[in-house]
C-alpha cells in the first residue's frame, strides 16, 4: 500500500500575523515540523556562516534576503529526516520565485503544497504585536507582554527557562519596512495559491485559541 504524501502547509501573513505562534501549535496538534526561514536565517547569522553574514544587514533593514540564500537554506532543511512527518512553512515562500522553486522541489518527490493559509490582519495592529513580542532564550517559545504571558511571570511555560530575548528587527521603523516588503513581494502569493485551489483565509485578528481552532479545522481536513 502506498503511503500518503506528508502534508506541506504554508502560513502566509505579514510580520506579527501569528505565523510562528500558530506553526508551533500545529506542531503540537498535528506533529507537523515548524520550518521557519526567519529562524533558519537568524541561526545562520548567529553562527556567522557565509549565508548569515550576507543576510544580517538585509534583515536588520527589514528587507527580504535574496532567493538564492533562502532557497539554499530551505533545501538543506527539507532534506533532513524529520521533515517526512510533514511541515508547516512559516515565512516561506515570500516571493513568486520562492513559490515556484518550492513547487519544483516538491514535484521532484511527487509532492505538492497541501494547503496555503493566509492569516489576515490589520497592519496597524501589527506594530503593537511585534513591539511586545519576546521568546524564551532556552526553548524559543513565543510570548507577548500583553497577549500571551507565561502562567508564572518570568518563567517559560514550556521549559521553565527564566531568560527571555527580543529580536533585533522588531523596532518600529524596521517593522514598517517589513510590512512594505510583505505587501510588495508576498501578498501576491495569495492569488498564486488561490489559482492552484489550495488557499484558505483565516481572520487572524481574534484570540490565539480561536485561530488555532480555525487552523485545526483546515489542517485536520487535509493532512495525512
Ligand atoms: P521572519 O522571522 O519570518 O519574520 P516575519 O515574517 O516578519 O514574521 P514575524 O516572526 O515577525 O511574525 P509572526 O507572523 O511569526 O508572528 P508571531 O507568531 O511571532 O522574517 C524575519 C526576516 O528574515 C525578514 O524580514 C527577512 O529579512 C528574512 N526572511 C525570512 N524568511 C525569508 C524569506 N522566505 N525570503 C526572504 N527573506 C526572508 O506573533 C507576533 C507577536 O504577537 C507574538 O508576541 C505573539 O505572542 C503575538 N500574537 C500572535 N498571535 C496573536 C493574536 N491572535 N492576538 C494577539 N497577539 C498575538
Amino acid at each position: 500500500m502506498t503511503q500518503p504524501a506528508p502534508a506541506v502547509i504554508i502560513l502566509l501573513g505579514p510580520p506579527g500575523a501569528g505565523k510562528g505562534t500558530q506553526a508551533r501549535m500545529l506542531e503540537e496538534d498535528f506533529g507537523l515540523i515548524q520550518l521557519s526561514t526567519g529562524d533558519l536565517l537568524r541561526a545562520a547569522v548567529a553562527r556567522g556562516t557565509p549565508a548569515g553574514l550576507a543576510a544580517k544587514a538585509v534583515m536588520e533593514a527589514g528587507a527580504l534576503v535574496s532567493d538564492d540564500i533562502v532557497l539554499a537554506i530551505l533545501k538543506d532543511r527539507m532534506a533532513e529526516p524529520d521533515v517526512a512527518r510533514g511541515v508547516t512553512l512559516d515565512g516561506f515562500p515570500r516571493t513568486r520565485g520562492q513559490a515556484e522553486a518550492l513547487d519544483a522541489l516538491l514535484a521532484a518527490s511527487g509532492q505538492r503544497v497541501t494547503a496555503a493559509v493566509s492569516l489576515e490582519v490589520d497592519d496597524a495592529a501589527m506594530v503593537d504585536r511585534i513591539a511586545g513580542r519576546h521568546t524564551c532564550a532556552t526553548c524559543g517559545e513565543g510570548y507577548h507582554d500583553s497577549f500571551k504571558q507565561p502562567a508564572v511571570a518570568g518563567v517559560c511555560d514550556k521549559c521553565g527557562g527564566t531568560a527571555f530575548k527580543r529580536r533585533a528587527d522588531d523596532k518600529a521603523e524596521t517593522v514598517a519596512a517589513r510590512l512594505a516588503a510583505y505587501h510588495a513581494e508576498t501578498a501576491p502569493l495569495i492569488a498564486y495559491y488561490a489559482a492552484k485551489g489550495v488557499l484558505d483565509r483565516v481572520d487572524a485578528m481574534g484570540p490565539i485559541p480561536d485561530i488555532r481552532a480555525a487552523l485545526a479545522r483546515i489542517v485536520g481536513g487535509v493532512a495525512a
